[in-house]
Order: structure tokens, then sequence, then C-alpha cells
């Protein structure tokens, strides 16, 4: 044998003897349990000592469920998989371990299930680690203010209702009011921004959820988006983890100083999976329980979006949670919990979706509370009078509705206010930049839209759109900005009337 080899093999028996000694063995507890019920995807459990809450056990087979639930001699646990057969008597072994997914850039661009597992068969992901599913929320000191905005395309949103980097807006609205429109078309404007996009769909259909991937894949971010979908026909433990699981994804970019935006589609439907699961576990009503339970379990999770204090990078996570609506009754249980965890809502009017008026923003009942600080200057100066202009002309249409206008004053309101209402429409998956926002708005405010026929502000907008935004940076780089500029705005409002007038001069 070679002496270098023999040297070695001498130091490493050195060390194992030393090792030897010092080892100390102790004994390993285990802990084990049985079945004594099972179905409709929930297992009860008996005889597991020190059962932890969010503990992955065990039952025999290799199948695994999760710790919901631990009372005095009974552990409920919910199935992770479908189609896994668990028989009364079966031994449960408790692991230790708690839920966790992989979290990392691997995940950008892919689908996954609640468990970070592939659903797109692009093949396994290398996630650089995991992490648990509960995480706790950033505490007050570690926060900041919410500072910086986080755009969403949408002219009624960046106008009158902005929303910051590190807020919490419900998106709140009856069945097919276009809720879903309104977050993914949030997700398709970050194109243009370097926010990391999370969707997690929670028992929705399948098809559904496929629709919205479609629509980010063909013109939104998606190398920078990841699909956490749970769909309506996965098992409930699973619906109900997906929340979880996309916040877990999510905060891995706000605590590396990045931005990322989450949309919780919906929140409604995960009470629903929560009320589900309580129920067979057959767990009394009442304050720990359904339906007092879920006002903490939402609070728990919507707090873990925040904005990080600069020495903890600066990072943020924006959540855009979803809640449907029964018949309006914004009063209702859930609706209202949300409304009083979340920092302002979206709400969205049936009467309005059916009239057209797309995307059915109530501008009246909705409000942002924190976004106004973030909203950029040229959008807040613009849209100062915005919200007071648009309520006042609600109100005399409705006072108006029966007679002729005489007063020319209040027929140039009412058609100004008719203008407004038309800009608030926008088609769906065609989010604007902060640029084109600046110049639509600019137009109004000057009352460059009024002068023109209503059957013809579709044309003047693209016109508007298509002639003068492009070269605005160029015209107008520091009024744009914020600043100030006189000058440059004189400017911009000359292209503005090149344009409209070049599209008069074309259609006479
Ligand atoms: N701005 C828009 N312009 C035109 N069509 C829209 C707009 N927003 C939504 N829609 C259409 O309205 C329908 C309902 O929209 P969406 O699915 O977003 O509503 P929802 O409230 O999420 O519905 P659900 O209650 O089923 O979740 C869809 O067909 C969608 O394409
Ligand atoms: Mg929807």
């Amino acid at each position: 044998m070679p002496r270098r080899l023999r040297e070695e093999a001498g130091a490493w028996l050195e060390g194992a003897r030393r090792r030897a000694e010092t080892l100390r063995p102790e004994p390993v507890v285990e802990r084990f349990g049985r079945v004594t019920r099972t179905g409709d995807g929930v297992v009860r459990i008996e005889g597991l000592e020190r059962p932890r809450l969010d503990e992955i056990v065990e039952i025999e087979g290799g199948i695994e469920a999760l710790v919901v639930r631990a009372s005095l001699g009974e552990v409920g646990c919910v199935l992770l998989d479908r189609g896994a057969e668990v028989r009364a008597g079966a031994r449960v072994r408790a692991t230790g371990r708690v839920v966790q997914v992989p979290v990392g850039e691997a995940l950008l661009g892919r689908v996954v299930d609640a468990l970070g597992r592939p659903l797109d068969g692009l093949g396994p992901i290398a996630a650089e680690r995991t992490e648990p599913v509960e995480r706790p929320a950033p505490a007050i000191v570690d926060r900041a203010f919410v500072s910086e905005p986080l755009t969403t395309g949408l002219l009624v949103v960046d106008a009158m209702l902005p929303v910051g980097r590190g807020q919490r807006e419900l998106i709140l609205g009856d069945r097919k009011t276009g809720k879903t429109a309104i977050a993914v078309d949030a997700i398709l404007a970050q194109k243009r921004s370097d926010v990391v996009c999370v969707y997690a769909a929670i028992g929705q259909k399948s098809s559904t959820v496929a629709r919205v991937i479609e629509a980010v894949r063909a013109s939104g971010p998606f190398e920078r988006t990841i699909f956490v979908v749970g769909p309506a026909e996965s098992p409930p433990g699973q619906q109900w983890l997906v929340p979880y699981a996309a916040c877990t994804m999510a905060e891995y970019f706000r605590d590396r100083g990045r931005h990322a935006l989450v949309v919780y589609d919906d929140l409604t439907k995960h009470a629903d999976v929560h009320r589900e699961l309580s129920l067979l576990l057959r767990l009394p009503p009442g304050r720990e329980a359904f339906p007092g339970d879920v006002f903490y379990l939402h609070a728990r999770l919507l707090e873990r979006a925040a904005k990080l204090a600069p020495g903890l990078g600066g990072g943020s996570l924006t959540a855009l949670p979803i809640a449907e609506t029964q018949a309006g009754n914004i009063s209702a249980y859930i609706p209202t919990n949300l409304i009083s965890i979340t920092d302002g809502q979206i709400w969205l009017e049936p009467r309005l979706f059916h009239a057209g008026q797309k995307p059915a923003v109530d501008v009246g009942l909705s409000v942002s509370r924190v976004g106004g600080k973030a909203q950029p200057r040229v959008l807040r100066q613009l849209a100062a009078h915005l919200r007071v202009d648009y309520a006042q002309f609600q109100e005399l249409e409705l006072f108006t509705r029966f007679g002729g206008v005489t007063d020319p004053r209040m027929a140039r309101t009412l058609a100004h206010g008719r203008r407004i209402r038309f800009l608030l429409r926008q088609p769906q998956s065609t989010p604007f930049s902060v640029t084109e926002e600046a110049v639509l708005l600019l137009a109004l405010d000057e009352g460059r839209f009024d002068r023109i026929a209503e059957t013809r502000l579709d044309e003047a907008r693209t016109a508007v759109l298509e002639r003068v935004a492009p070269e605005a940076e160029t015209l107008a780089p520091d009024w744009l900005a914020g600043a100030e500029a006189p000058e440059q705005r004189a400017a911009l409002l000359a292209a503005i009337d090149a344009a409209l007038a070049a599209l008069a001069a074309e259609a006479a």
C-alpha cells in the first residue's frame, strides 16, 4: 500500500476512534398513533403524543397528512394527496417536519401545486432551498412605509385607487364581475417592471386557471411569474395550503431586496375549504374553530405582505386578495373580515359590468388607504380632482335623468363627466404605461376630449395613445417625472392637439 494512503487511513481511523469515544448514544423517541376514522380527505388519529400543528405525519404505506387540529387525545389531519387509500387502524408516525415548499429563482415561469411539485410537465424543479409555508410576518420595526408605486396599468386604479409596493388591496365583487381580470391585468402590467408575480389559484376550475396562465404567457412577464395551483378537484388539504405556499415563494424575493406581487384568487373559496375541513373534522363551531378562526387565518396570511425597512434590503410583497360577494352583500362575514384586514378595496359592481362599464369599479365604494403616498407624482397631480369631479357628475346625471339640461354650464359638466367615464373603461389585457396614463389624463384634464363626439372617443383615445404617448418621454421628460415644467406640459398638449386635429381632418 502506498505510504500516503496508509497515512490517510491511519488518520481516518484515529478520528473515527475519537468520535466513537465521545459518542453519547441517546434514545430516539418515535411518536406513533393509529387512524381511528378516515374519509373525504381527512384522517383522525388517536394516541399520537405531542402532535405539532402543521406537522407532517406518515401513515402506513407512505401516505403523508398534515396535522391541522390537535385536541385532547385526538389529532385531526388532512391528506395531501388524492386517491391515498387510508384504512382505520393504520399505524401513523410523526415526522417532526412541518410543511415546506421549494423557493428560489428555479420556480419562476413554472406551474406548481401547493407543495411546489411541478404541474407543467417541464421536469423537476432544482430549488436552492425549502421554507416552511407558515412563516411569521415581519415585525413593525422591520417595516417601512409604503413609498413606491405598484402600477396596475388600469387607469381607474392607478389614477384613483393607487396601490403601493407592500400594500394589501382587496378585489371584491359578485360572481363574474371581472375580479380575476383586474388581478391578471395587474400581473400583465409588471412586464414593464421588475416585480416578481405569484398567482395563487384556490379551488378554481382548471380551465379558468389555464386561461390565466395563457394570458400571462401571451403578453405578461411569464418568466418572472410563479403559478401555485390547487384546483377545485384537488384534495381540500392542498387547496387549503395554496395561499401559504404562494406567500412563502413570494417572500423569498421580498427578503432579498426585490419586489413581489401575490394574487390570492380567491380567499372566499379558501374560507369554504377551511369550513369543509372543519366540518369533516367535526370541530364544533366557535371562536377557536370555524367561523371565528377564519379571521385569524387570513389576517396571518395578509400580514406577511410588507414593505421592508432599508436595513433589511427594502424589498416588498404586495398582496391582491380576491373575495367573492353574494348579491352585492359587501357586509357578509368573509368580505367584512377581509375589508378590515386589508388597506383598501376595489369594489366591482355588477350593474356597471352589465352596462358595459369594464373594469366595473365602483369608485365611490372603493378606497386605497396607503397607496396615495406612493402614486407617481405626475398622476397624483392630474388625478387630484378626478374623484370629486366624477362623483359630482354621477350625482348630477342622476338628478337630470328625466329632464333636459338647459343650463350650458351644467351641460358642459355632464359632457366632461361622460368623457371621464369613457376613459375609465379599458379593454382586458391592455395595461397602460404610466406615460400613457399621464398623457390620457392630461388630455382629459384640459378638456381635449370634451370637443369630441361620444361615438368617436375610442378613435381619439387610440390617436393619443399611438401618436402622442411614444413621443412623450422626449417632449416632456421632467414633467412626466413629476416636475412643474410648464413648457414641457404645453409641448405635450400641443402634440395632443395636433394628433386630434389630424384625426378630425382624416375623418372629414
Ligand atoms: N375590462 C374588461 N373588458 C372586457 N371584458 C372583461 C373585462 N374584464 C373582465 N371581462 C370579462 O368578463 C368575464 C368575467 O371576468 P372574470 O373571470 O375576471 O370575472 P370574475 O369576477 O373573476 O369571475 P368568477 O366569479 O368566475 O371568478 C370574462 O369573460 C372576462 O373576459
Ligand atoms: Mg375569477
